[in-house]
Parts: C-alpha cells; sequence; structure tokens
C-alpha cells in the first residue's frame, strides 16, 4: 500500500491511498500561493489542526460538497454541526480515531485555536494512518519534549513541520524538533505564504532526516 501526498500549500494536504482521499487544513479561498481552488477539492475525510482562518477557512464549504467527515476538536465539530454538517468525527488530544482508511490521532500542540471569536478547542497535531504509511502533521506549535514520545508511540514515516517562525518555529526550532521525533523524511510547512512568514527552507536541516521541499501543487509518493 502506499499514500500520495499533494501539497495544497501553506499547511494544506491532500493525501490519498488510491481509494480515499483525506483533506488536512485545506486553506485555498485567500491563500496567495494556492494553484488549486476549493471547489476542485475532492475528499471523503478532512482532518483539522485547529480553527484558525489559515487551516480551516475551506473546510466548511468543502465538507459540505464533498459529504466529507470531519476529523477535528470537539469544538471544531460542534461548530460544524450547527452550521448544519453533521458528518464529525470529533476528538481531543490523546485519543486515536479509527476509520475506514486506517486511523487519525490527535496529538499535543502549543499553539493557540480560535475561529470568528470563538474558542475552538485545544490546538492539535494530526497523525494520519493512511496507506499503510504514519504521516504526522505537527499542525502549529513550538518545539516541546514530548514530540520525542509521540515519535516513539506512532513512528512517523514523513513528518510535515511549520518553519515559517513568529506563530509556530521557526527553522532552528524546526529542525531540532525534527530530530527529536526521528521520522526518516520531513516537509517544512506554513512558511513564504506571506511576508512575516517568509522562511529560507535550506535553514531547516534535520540531522539524518531527507528534507522534501515541496511546492504547491507538488505531490510526493509514499510506498
Ligand atoms: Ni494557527
Ligand atoms: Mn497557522
Amino acid at each position: 500500500m502506499s499514500a500520495k501526498l499533494t501539497f495544497l500549500g501553506h499547511s494544506g494536504f491532500l493525501i490519498d491511498d488510491g481509494a480515499t482521499t483525506l483533506a488536512i487544513d485545506p486553506f485555498l479561498t485567500g491563500n496567495p500561493k494556492a494553484t488549486m481552488s476549493a471547489e476542485e477539492v475532492r475528499c471523503q475525510f478532512i482532518a483539522l489542526t485547529h480553527g484558525h482562518a489559515d487551516h480551516m477557512g475551506d473546510a466548511l464549504a468543502i465538507a459540505r460538497r464533498n459529504d466529507a467527515n470531519v476529523i477535528a476538536a470537539f469544538e471544531i465539530c460542534n461548530y460544524f454541526e450547527e452550521k448544519g454538517h453533521g458528518n464529525v468525527n470529533p476528538g481531543n488530544p490523546g485519543g486515536r480515531i479509527d476509520t475506514e482508511f486506517g486511523w487519525v490521532a490527535l496529538t499535543q500542540a502549543f499553539h493557540s485555536s480560535s475561529f470568528e471569536g470563538r474558542y475552538m478547542g485545544m490546538p492539535c497535531g494530526v497523525v494520519a494512518h493512511i496507506g499503510d504509511k504514519t504521516i504526522y502533521h505537527l499542525g502549529d506549535t513550538t518545539i516541546f519534549r514530548d514530540l520525542e514520545l509521540i515519535g516513539e508511540i506512532y513512528r512517523p514515516d514523513l513528518v510535515l513541520v511549520p518553519i515559517g517562525d513568529r506563530f509556530t518555529m521557526g527553522p532552528e526550532l524546526a529542525t531540532r524538533a525534527a530530530e527529536m521525533i526521528g521520522a526518516p523524511r520531513a516537509v517544512p510547512i506554513h512558511y513564504d505564504t506571506w511576508a512575516p512568514i517568509e522562511q529560507d527552507p535550506a535553514q531547516f536541516a534535520p540531522q539524518g532526516v531527507e528534507v522534501e521541499v515541496m511546492q504547491p501543487g507538488d505531490t510526493l509518493q509514499l510506498d
């Protein structure tokens, strides 16, 4: 089995195992680097790390259009239900959610989470097991020692690590974070979307980790 990732820009991905597509943090409308529109996204599942607009901005429209199952913090799922989208799969950090394609676990992230002035629960990382591959999307977070423990528990094949600085780790902390997690491959995310988070991805250089720098629209195959 395999998983194919398509980078949507910023922190967004589509992950396809050949039968099912999982979108993580789809943010396309208002994303100056996006190469795809929200209308073009086809998926059965959407996982969200937290409630900020640069992560869940398009999620409701995409969920409605695709009748997608939304996997996210309890409070985010409540919001979707109130907006008339009942196909939700609520969780919280520490929980593992079995799905048709495998499972999703929500992990801790040090950040905030709100949308339209409303509290959206704990910010999370998302570990997705799909196509028999384990992919750890860190969400928006700073570094914390338990990243090492999360790496030990889930043994991800690939990590998606924010490097934009200011709101998340910058390249220096992200490099240390990726080394602590210990996955063989890493993709830097959450940078260059706007001027305040411009970074040189070459500064993200964890030892012993193969770094894949993806441009919006690029795909990465995990076999
Ligand atoms: Ni955020
Ligand atoms: Mn963000």
